[in-house]
């Protein structure tokens, strides 16, 4: 009997375990799938000049808290508004010390998912 419990004690040591390591591994904020299809569409094109962990500048500024910073960029734009024309029309608005070597090709080169895909991604960047 004694060695029962302990052997089930054991067990459910063994699964608390597994269950915090898998938790400490779960990414926050958890993406929808709508934002996952973003986030790897930004990942084949956008990442290799973008980070998004602040302050690493690749070619392009880091977009780590732009949901945040992008409300406030240009007067009368809206974050997600602010973003899609990041994307759409890059030399509209040149974030300070940046050059324009953006590609301009985006709207071309995107279909309408993915951009509202890397939009909603990019939102969850507070
Ligand atoms: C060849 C490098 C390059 C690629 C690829 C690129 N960007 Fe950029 N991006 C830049 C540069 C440089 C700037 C700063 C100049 C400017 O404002 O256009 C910038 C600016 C931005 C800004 C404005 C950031 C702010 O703080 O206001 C956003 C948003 C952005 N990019 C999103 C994207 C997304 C999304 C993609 C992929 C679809 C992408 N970029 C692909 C280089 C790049």
């Amino acid at each position: 009997m004694a060695r029962q419990r302990s052997f089930l004690f054991c067990v459910i040591f063994a699964l608390a375990l597994l269950s915090a390591c898998s938790a400490s591994a779960t990414p926050a904020p958890t993406l929808t799938a709508f934002e996952q299809l973003g986030q790897s569409v930004f990942n084949l094109r956008c990442a290799q000049c973008h980070a998004v962990v602040p302050d690493t500048v690749i070619i392009g500024p880091s977009l780590a808290g732009i949901a945040t910073r992008a409300g406030s960029r240009v007067p009368g734009m809206d974050a997600e508004e602010y973003i899609e024309t990041s994307i759409l029309f890059p030399k509209e608005f040149l974030v300070p010390e940046f050059t324009d070597t953006m590609p301009t090709n985006f709207g071309k080169e995107l279909t309408s998912e993915e951009l509202q895909g890397i939009v909603a991604f990019l939102m969850t960047m507070k």
